[in-house]
């Protein structure tokens, strides 16, 4: 089977390594992902790999999405999407896990099987187990003609171009829009207005130059970067749509900088981990401008109560109050899409800690790009 590319016929360039390089790719990337894939006219995505009519897929009453790391985390992000534009229950599960706990595999559930590589054992094996069982699995792979592309019974191609470093971006980052494309066709074959549509449509088209607009900010980031790099462990916290992103930045923080990141859900903190906040552990705050904000807020003056440093990921006039943070701000689009753009600054501050503490950014210890053992 075709796996992923050889890292000796193809070469980061001018680059350091190749996951800064698959960085600075994903604003062509996240283009890739959605050429011709926007319909204005009827305010939906044509998503032709699905290979479902649309009385099938009206028919669907749950999604459920599997992958492992950062395709799972982005798989939390992408129930979201799902739940929000298409109204129906979704939820993400740890592939690794699923086959072990004997799945009930329902006819009238959509599987999502999401993996970079499309090689990944643990996400393949639950493929077969969904498909054993009759269900209907559909793929978010980036490599064509891999294993897991092959098995299910139809998908979406992620366009992102050979990714080559452990720590996924681009290919993250055309999952989490793959979601999107899903989430608005199975929205639109439902209640989404086609108004609605639109406005998502307009808003995915802006993605690409506002990841360009985030990773021109890299010297700011660093700055930031090189001072958490200081500490043993931090946090990254957020809530409902910013808890993924938590997830994901703090996956990408422990991977490459080796530094223990913890993410909790930022209404969880008062339940257990606040006994943790002193001034040596910093924390990560994901505070969208959304129907949360205040709540955020509320506590980031918790941790700062308790001398805990803060990096505060929010939309340019959010009112963080007195709180004294490092302060980044990401560009605003529709609430819907704001995770991956909050997640993009998170990669950056993992690329420039692991780089000021001299690790090996491509590969680190322990880590294999894909895993194709159990
Ligand atoms: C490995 C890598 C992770 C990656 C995961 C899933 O564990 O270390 O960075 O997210 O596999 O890989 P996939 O190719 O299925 O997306």
């Amino acid at each position: 089977a075709p796996i992923d590319v050889d890292p000796a016929s193809y070469d980061a360039g001018e680059h350091d390594s190749f996951m800064y390089k698959e960085m600075l790719e994903q604003p062509a990337a996240a283009e890739r992902v959605l050429r011709g894939r926007l319909d204005e006219r009827f305010g939906t995505a044509h998503l032709g790999g699905l290979n479902m009519d649309p009385r099938e897929t009206r028919a669907i009453r749950r999604v459920k999405i599997l992958g492992c790391g950062s395709a799972y985390y982005v798989g939390q992000m992408g129930a979201a999407l799902v739940e929000e534009l298409a109204r129906i229950p979704a939820d993400a599960e740890a592939a690794s896990e699923f086959r072990y706990r004997d799945p009930v595999i329902e006819p009238d559930t959509l599987y999502v099987a999401v993996s970079q590589s499309g090689e990944t054992l643990d996400t393949l094996l639950a493929v077969q187990e969904i498909r054993r069982k009759g269900g209907r699995v559909v793929g978010l792979v980036n490599v064509v003609g891999s294993a897991i592309a092959r098995a299910c019974d139809g998908g979406i191609y992620l366009h992102a171009g050979p990714e080559v470093a452990v720590a996924s971006t681009k290919a993250l980052t055309n999952m989490f829009l793959g979601f999107a494309l899903l989430s608005l066709q199975l929205g639109r074959v439902r209640d989404l207005s086609i108004a609605d549509g639109n406005r998502l449509i307009a808003g995915l088209a802006r993605i690409p130059e506002q990841i360009a607009e985030i990773l021109q900010r890299e010297e700011e980031l660093a700055e930031v970067a090189r001072r958490l790099a200081g500490s043993e462990s931090l946090f990254f916290i957020g809530r409902v749509r910013g808890f993924p992103v938590a997830r994901e930045g703090a996956q990408k923080f422990k991977e490459i900088s080796y530094r223990h990141a913890e993410a909790y859900q930022t209404s969880e903190l008062k339940h257990g981990p606040l006994a943790l906040i002193s001034e040596g552990v910093p924390t990560v705050a994901i505070v969208p401008d959304d129907e949360l904000t205040s709540r955020n807020v509320g506590a980031l003056h918790e941790i700062a109560a308790r001398r805990g440093p803060l990096v505060v990921v929010t939309h340019e006039g959010v009112d963080l109050g007195d709180v004294d943070a490092m302060r980044i701000d990401v560009p605003r689009n529709e609430r819907e899409l704001d995770p991956i753009l909050l997640t993009v600054p998170l990669q950056v501050l993992a690329y420039h800690a692991a780089l000021h503490l001299g690790h090996d950014i491509d590969k680190p210890r322990n880590l294999a790009k894909s895993v194709t053992v159990e």
